[in-house]
């Protein structure tokens, strides 16, 4: 038996990057895994879908708005039967100082970090109590939420409310079985930030990690697997730096 045969992945943010790689390793290691996440071009009002992708593809969800995520997660609920494992990596970047930061930024960046990771919890939980059976949740926030990140105020307070959600969920319901846990990954090379990018900003950013190098998508994703096997069922309300180790607190 394949370490997550019979289990149903949901991966919010799996189109790519480190939530794709996270949806691929699953789906390698024999589970059940849809990836919800934005289908552009996508009619909302008619959901959207996909193939394309890990798992049996890809399903429209859009974080901004609770509607699409609450019909996102009846779409995947009626197709997987239920759901063993959310993954929330959506995410999106926000650069610039505090002082000139407009309101429309702020909200957009916490609607998309903070809210909409709540929201998909909400839905995910509910069904892992209804299931019961207990269930894994693994919300990617980031090294920046401890570390402050420098010119992105905005999106390290994102993910400070990703950690403390992460504590209070794994509180409110452990009495259930259902673990929640965080990974704080530092620099990984995908397309979040990719525009702004250059080599010596990667040069940089290498020697801030005692083992100088950025992460890769698979140091994030084998964590996550490890959070949601059986070897990490002792693990809840935790926040776990992957990075090389460029923080150690
Ligand atoms: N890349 C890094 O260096 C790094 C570092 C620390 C934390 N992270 C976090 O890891 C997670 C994954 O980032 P990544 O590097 O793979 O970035 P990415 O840009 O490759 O992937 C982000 C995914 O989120 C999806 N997304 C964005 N807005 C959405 C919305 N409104 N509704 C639904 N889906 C939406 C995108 O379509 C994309 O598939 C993010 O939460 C990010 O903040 C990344």
């Amino acid at each position: 038996m394949s370490r997550f045969g019979g289990i149903r992945v949901v991966v919010v943010g799996g189109a790519g990057g480190i939530g794709g790689r996270i949806a691929e390793r699953f789906a390698e290691e024999g589970a059940d895994v849809l990836v919800l996440d934005l289908l552009r071009g996508a009619d909302p009002a008619l959901g959207g879908a996909s193939s394309a992708g890990p798992g049996r593809g890809i399903r429209h969800c859009d974080l901004v708005d609770a509607v699409s995520v609450e019909a996102a997660f009846a779409v995947a609920l009626a197709e997987l039967g239920g759901i063993d494992v959310l993954v929330n990596s959506a995410g999106i970047l926000a650069r610039g100082s505090l002082l000139d930061l407009a309101p429309e930024r702020w909200d957009l960046v916490m609607d998309i970090n903070a809210r909409g990771t709540l929201f998909a919890m909400q839905h995910a939980a509910r069904a892992m109590i209804d299931q019961g059976a207990g269930g894994t949740i693994v919300n990617i926030a980031s090294m920046a939420a401890k570390a402050g990140g420098g010119d992105e105020g905005a999106y390290a307070a994102s993910k400070a409310a990703v950690v403390g959600l992460t504590r209070a969920a794994a509180l409110e319901w452990g009495e259930h079985l259902i673990r929640v846990n965080a990974l704080l990954p530092g620099y990984v090379l995908t397309d979040m930030g990719k525009d702004t990018r250059t080599d010596e900003d990667v040069a940089t950013w290498s020697k801030k990690s005692p083992l100088g190098r950025l992460g890769t998508p698979d140091d994030v994703a084998g964590f996550a697997l490890f959070l949601a096997s059986v070897d990490g069922e002792y693990l809840t309300g935790q926040s776990f730096n992957v990075t090389g180790g460029m923080i150690m607190h």
